[in-house]
């Protein structure tokens, strides 16, 4: 007889991602392609590969195109997908009461994330680890150079036990801060009632209290891209980490510069310098003498020819004029349009808008 061991993961994915707007008034957060790939595909797909064969999403709102894209997942990955839908906003620990029922139909560990973490994933690390030490909870933990701006975690090196939680510690006690994923047993969630709950603050003090609750620590990069800056400064990090992987997936040659992802189909004239740390997304065009660096180009968006781009986020179909000038995390929602010869600087642009005038200091375009 074959067994086959069904394990699940819960991906908070939570409310309607307003951090990371203008893209989000466009698709949702789980959608917006981090890297070419959506944000929630970089999870599910290493889930998947460390033998999970249920994704539970929790949000807060509904959405066909979220949907109908999980359908179309479930189909290519070969794994259901359920959403768990929140009637009003339970916290981080309230949406695993509310999917209860699916996640203890057997007694196998179960994966919970935040739905805007990226790094290497290390699920079947985690597993291991887990059922290595046997306690109810394994939370990954990740070092940060200025531990004072974080809740920090406490634990015995050795071990990984976890002894307690200090908030925004002013000595140096530890620099080690929650990295947003967790695998626990079953039994964990017999702490969890159905009502708003921080996980943090109102459940994992209590499972450290009890040795029930372990760290791991996460080796290479980690970041929180849930806001455009921070997206951006992701997938720097995250473009490093495929030139170590698999660095045939980075475009080289004449005008390329560092780590640049350019999707197949895209088009790039001539005398353009592109990179480092670019990604450029399908049927993008790059028309002649375009210099791009630190940026993110979403699908379908065309930039002509002699413009200048630094640390941006193009939104999808949008078009950029020629000798436009734009920096310092300047983000254009889905088609936009920018005409030729502006300077834009930390611009945030909603969906649908031309941009006529140059935007000289940071602000909202709406
Ligand atoms: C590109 O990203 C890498 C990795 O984060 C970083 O070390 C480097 O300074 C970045 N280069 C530019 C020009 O942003
Ligand atoms: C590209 O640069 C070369 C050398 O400067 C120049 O001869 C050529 O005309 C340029 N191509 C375009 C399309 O500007
Ligand atoms: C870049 O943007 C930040 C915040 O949006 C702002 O504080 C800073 O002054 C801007 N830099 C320049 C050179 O305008």
């Amino acid at each position: 007889m074959c067994m086959t061991v069904l394990m699940k993961a819960l991906i908070l994915v939570g409310g309607y991602g307003t951090r990371l707007r203008p893209l989000t008034l466009s698709v949702p957060k789980p959608l917006v392609e981090f890297a070419n790939k959506p944000i929630l595909l970089h999870q599910v797909e290493a889930l998947v590969k460390a033998g999970v064969n249920h994704v539970i999403l929790a949000v807060s709102y509904m959405s066909d195109l979220l949907e109908r894209e999980m359908r179309v997942q479930e189909e290519r990955l070969g794994i259901r997908i359920s959403l768990s839908h929140e009637k009003e906003p339970l916290g981080t620990a309230g949406p695993l009461a509310l999917a209860r029922d699916l996640l203890t139909d057997n007694d196998e560990p179960f994966f919970v994330l935040n739905s805007d973490v990226i790094c290497d994933f290390p699920f079947e690390d985690m597993l291991k680890f887990h059922k290595h030490h046997g306690r109810e909870g394994t939370i990954v933990v990740t070092k940060v150079e200025e531990p004072s701006k974080y809740g920090v975690v406490m634990y015995e090196v050795e071990s990984g036990r976890i002894h307690r939680f200090v908030e925004k510690p002013q000595v140096f006690v530890s620099n080690k801060i929650n990295a947003g994923m967790y695998i626990f047993s079953p039994t964990m969630l017999k702490r969890i009632k159905l009502r708003p709950t921080s996980i943090e603050k109102e459940i994992f003090p209590f499972m450290a209290e009890e040795n029930h609750l372990y760290a791991m620590e996460l080796q290479g990069f980690w970041m929180d891209i849930g806001q455009p800056k921070d997206f951006l400064t992701g997938m720097c990090m995250y473009l490093q980490s495929v030139r170590q992987h698999t660095p045939d997936r980075l475009k080289t040659g004449p005008g390329f510069l560092g780590n640049v992802l350019v999707d197949p189909t895209a088009q790039i004239g001539e005398n353009c310098t592109i990179g480092p740390n670019v990604t450029i997304g399908a049927g993008v065009v790059l028309e002649d003498g375009v210099r791009i660096k630190r940026c993110t180009v979403l699908k379908g968006s065309r930039v002509r020819s002699h413009s200048w781009l630094e640390s941006c986020i193009v939104g999808w179909s949008s078009s950029v004029g020629q000798w436009v000038r734009m920096e310092n995390v300047t983000v254009l929602g889905e088609d936009v349009i920018v005409n030729d010869e502006l300077y834009l600087n930390g611009a945030n642009v909603l969906p649908h808008k031309s941009i006529t005038d140059s935007v000289p200091e940071p602000r909202i375009i709406m």
